[in-house]
């Protein structure tokens, strides 16, 4: 099976516009908590792999710590040149303080 649901975090480490790093069989994941809504994207920067949770969040834009390419973390795009750069996005549910994400092996 390809496709499977984990659990990869606790919504209580994860307050209104903080991040956090996770990983999850060596794959790095970022989760965002932007104003109550939790987005999972790909922790690492398209640019030289800046880890991502480490940077700036506000609002939906994410700005990477090591030369500040910025993304949004719910489409998963590059919003500053160069545009059309994605970093991989994960559906996200909560469940009571559980946050699990959607994950397809096949693509990663
Ligand atoms: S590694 Fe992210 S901007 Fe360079």
């Amino acid at each position: 099976m390809a496709r499977e649901t984990v659990k990869i975090a606790s919504l209580r480490d994860l307050r209104p516009g903080q991040m956090l790093f996770a990983e999850l069989d060596g794959l790095p994941i970022a989760l965002a908590n932007v104003d109550g809504a939790i987005y999972a994207f790909g922790d690492s920067c398209r640019h030289e792999g800046g880890p991502l949770s480490a940077g700036l969040l506000i609002g939906e834009t994410v700005t990477c710590p090591w030369h500040g390419w910025t993304y949004n973390v719910r489409t998963g795009k590059s919003i500053v040149p160069p545009l059309g750069l994605r970093i991989p996005t994960y559906p996200v549910r909560i469940e009571g303080d559980d946050v699990y994400i959607e994950i397809d092996w096949s693509e990663e």
